[in-house]
């Protein structure tokens, strides 16, 4: 028996989208992520996965990225094994399964009720995994999360899909609570009018939706959140395009993305950024 999905808002359902992409990889031959927790989740699930459309360029983009704030992550907790760890927008991803940090940390998975009420119900029980229902855009998200030891925040695929004032009360948010720590999330560099207006006008498929609320216009230099915040420090920046896991890619693909890190301005369309504070 399937679960339904009906209850899930658009901008909740984006979740199924990121995690399609990673079931996608584990299904080939030498996948980039291998997350095959992605993939028993998709089974338990009413939803309509193929018609979602999904190019190869996503899969290996969303497996890529996914890989590389695992291993940020699995650095910090090796690094402190008291840590907490807050996945911000977490949908139903199982990075907590895939990194398997050691059993003094805490995993905390931030994300809207709906979203956030199906993640027990497809996913493995787990001491470590705390669920928290509730808006980023609420400033209590925080409260519910210990503050005093070292955390790592991450946040995959989550940014786009809110408005510049909440990604900036955020990044304002992190050091006010939290003690130290870091801050780590994909990003896609400036995103400019022309860019934003396509998303609006010709969305595609499920982002038809949730277009309305695509209002985060980004930023080019690294360095731009230490203006909200002078308590983050950035402390990398690391593009996609230049990854090992890149020779994994189909050949049209591979020459593709190495072509667009050899410029600044298109490496940065798709990178990890890193803040401690
Ligand atoms: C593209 S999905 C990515 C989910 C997950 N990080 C992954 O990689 O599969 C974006 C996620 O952000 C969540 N989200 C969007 N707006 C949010 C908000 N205001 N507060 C909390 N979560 C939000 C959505 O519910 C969704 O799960």
């Amino acid at each position: 028996m399937t679960l339904t999905t009906a209850q899930l808002t658009p901008v909740e359902q984006t979740a199924l989208l990121t995690l399609y992409a990673r079931a996608l990889d584990s299904r080939w031959a030498h996948p980039i992520l291998g997350d095959t927790w992605a993939d028993d989740v998709v089974a338990q699930l009413d939803y309509d996965f193929p018609g979602l459309g999904v190019q190869t360029s996503v899969v290996c983009q969303t497996a890529l990225r996914a890989k590389m704030l695992d291993d940020r992550v699995r650095a910090f907790v090796t690094a402190h094994p008291d840590a907490v760890v807050v996945d911000l927008g977490a949908g139903l991803d199982s990075a907590l399964y895939r990194v398997s940090p050691p059993a003094t940390v805490d995993w905390y998975h931030v994300d809207l009720p709906a979203v956030s009420a199906l993640r027990p119900q497809v996913l493995p029980g787990h001491e470590q995994s705390h669920v928290v229902a509730a808006s980023l855009a609420d400033p209590g998200w925080c409260d519910p999360i210990p503050a005093d030891r070292p955390t790592i925040l991450r946040a995959d695929g989550l940014f786009a899909f809110l408005g510049e004032p909440v990604v900036i009360d955020i990044f304002r948010r992190v050091s006010t609570h939290f003690t130290t720590g870091e801050l780590t999330f994909n990003d896609y560099g400036g995103i400019g009018w022309i860019s934003r207006a396509a998303i609006k006008l010709f969305p595609q498929k499920m982002f038809k939706d949730v277009g309305s609320q695509w209002g985060y216009r980004g930023f080019k230099d690294a360095q731009h959140p230490e203006t909200w915040n002078p308590a983050l420090h950035l402390v990398e920046e690391a593009s996609l395009t230049r990854e090992p896991e890149v020779d994994r890619f189909p050949a049209w693909l591979r020459i593709a993305t190495r072509l667009s890190g050899l410029t600044r301005t298109t490496a940065r369309k798709a990178r990890i950024l890193a803040y401690r504070f």
